[in-house]
């Protein structure tokens, strides 16, 4: 969504710019838990923890118009985003295609004696399996959702260091939800089913989802005209982009940029983040050597940047049932399922990666922080609403980020005394 001039508004007039009412806003003001739902999320609690919550502007995805919540304590990530999406959104947009919601959950089998007969047993019963999968999986097929596969694969055989070891995939369509919880549980209630298929002496072993879930991938494309960067700044991007292919030290902080986008909506939208994290890198690393999860290259007079990567997020259930400030992040994003939501974490993963190869394939990532920390600088010397950009746009042109100097441009009398 585009609000000319939003960041240069008081934080009053913002929240009055995206129409939020009364209780919405006392929700944003005490960081939308309180204390006593605090004590019910986790153990052992002793207070709240802070972080703030902004909203990334500019984002046009598959042709709607979206505000993009974002829980990040890094500065620049929200201003990034939003000036990244600004360039796409000149050309149209992001275009987000997400997988079905498919999540796998894994049982692990030991001391199997027989892999092959095994493997060929659980394939045979693959029927069975489906059916008495469905009977675990609650109410989800009536909401069009439910168990779609069954897969199996030998790990190692009797004889090898292990002994015999299958794992069984069961792919299940979790709708809106995330999931875990769903396929665990089938994963539990199927595990004693599958040790007896594998045949004597057969023993279930672990029960749980994996998070490399590969079934369930978002792909976000991007096109920039080359004529909106700047002289030589796409070939710049496509030069950075390549030094990830080529190496995995660089492809490491490429991704972490496309990260700072993907955990900020994650979590302000109350997501499993390190569940994401953890299926991004493995996937990233899934050729046999660790990789960018976007790439920008030329087409034509265009830069076109495309992401591929896991991404497991649910608009139901987990931190949602608890967390009212993430059931608010998740209406003010104006997303009607997981799929559309997952196409959002997407598209602001591979506007932070632009944004990042922008400025370093440019002035370096340092002054825009610069910018941003002389606005930090700004405020902590007493800097309010418009004498924040005013004193900051003086820091800066001065290249002095002291916060003495900082007072000496808001109390000039004082200082001159
Ligand atoms: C900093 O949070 C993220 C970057 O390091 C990403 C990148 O190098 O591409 C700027």
């Amino acid at each position: 969504m585009r609000i000319p001039g939003f960041y240069r508004l008081s934080l009053t007039e913002r929240r009055s710019k995206l129409g939020l009412g009364a209780a919405q806003i006392a929700l944003l003001d005490q960081g939308g838990l309180d204390l006593d739902a605090a004590d019910h999320m986790i153990e052992n609690v002793v207070g709240l923890f802070g972080l703030p919550l902004g909203v990334a502007l500019n984002f046009v995805v598959n042709g709607k118009e979206h505000l993009i919540p974002m829980a990040v304590e890094e500065p620049s990530v929200v201003a990034a985003a939003s000036n990244a999406a600004r360039l796409v959104r000149a050309a149209g947009g992001f275009h987000a295609e997400a997988d079905a919601p498919v999540m796998t959950a894994q049982v692990q089998l030991v001391s199997v004696e027989d892999p092959d007969g095994a493997v060929a047993r659980i394939e045979a019963a693959r029927a069975q399996i489906l059916a008495e999968a469905e009977g675990a999986s609650g109410r989800l097929c009536a909401r069009g959702g439910g168990p779609r596969d069954v897969s199996v694969r030998i790990l190692s055989r009797p004889g090898q260091p292990d002994g015999g070891v299958l794992v069984v995939h069961l792919d299940v369509d979790c709708r809106d939800a995330m999931g875990a919880n769903l396929v665990n549980s089938v994963a539990e209630a199927l595990a004693p089913r599958l040790a007896l298929l594998a045949g004597t002496g057969a023993r279930p072993g672990l029960r749980i989802l994996t998070n490399l879930a590969d079934r369930r991938c978002v792909r976000v494309s991007a096109r920039v005209p080359a004529a909106a960067l700047g002289d030589g700044v796409a070939e710049a991007i496509v030069a950075a982009s390549r030094f990830a292919e080529l190496d995995p030290y660089r492809a490491a902080t490429h991704n972490k940029g496309i990260m700072n986008g993907v955990d900020a909506v994650l979590l302000a939208t109350g997501n499993d983040w390190r569940g994401v994290e953890a299926g991004a890198h493995a996937f990233a690393a899934r050729g046999g050597r660790y990789a960018p999860l976007a790439v920008w290259k030329a087409e034509g007079d265009d830069l076109v940047g495309s992401l591929e990567m896991p991404m497991a997020v649910g608009t139901v259930g987990g931190a949602l049932r608890s967390h009212p400030c993430a059931r608010l992040a998740l209406e003010l994003a104006q997303v009607e399922s997981a799929q559309e939501l997952a196409g959002l974490v997407g598209a602001a993963g591979l506007a932070s990666n632009l944004a990042a190869l922008r400025a370093l394939a440019t002035e370096g990532i340092q002054r825009g922080h610069m910018s941003l920390h002389a606005r930090a600088v700004a405020r902590q010397a007493g800097a309010t609403g418009e004498a924040v950009e005013r004193v900051a746009d003086e820091l800066a042109a001065l290249g002095d980020l002291s916060p003495e100097r900082a007072r000496a441009i808001l109390f000039p009398m004082e200082v001159s005394k």
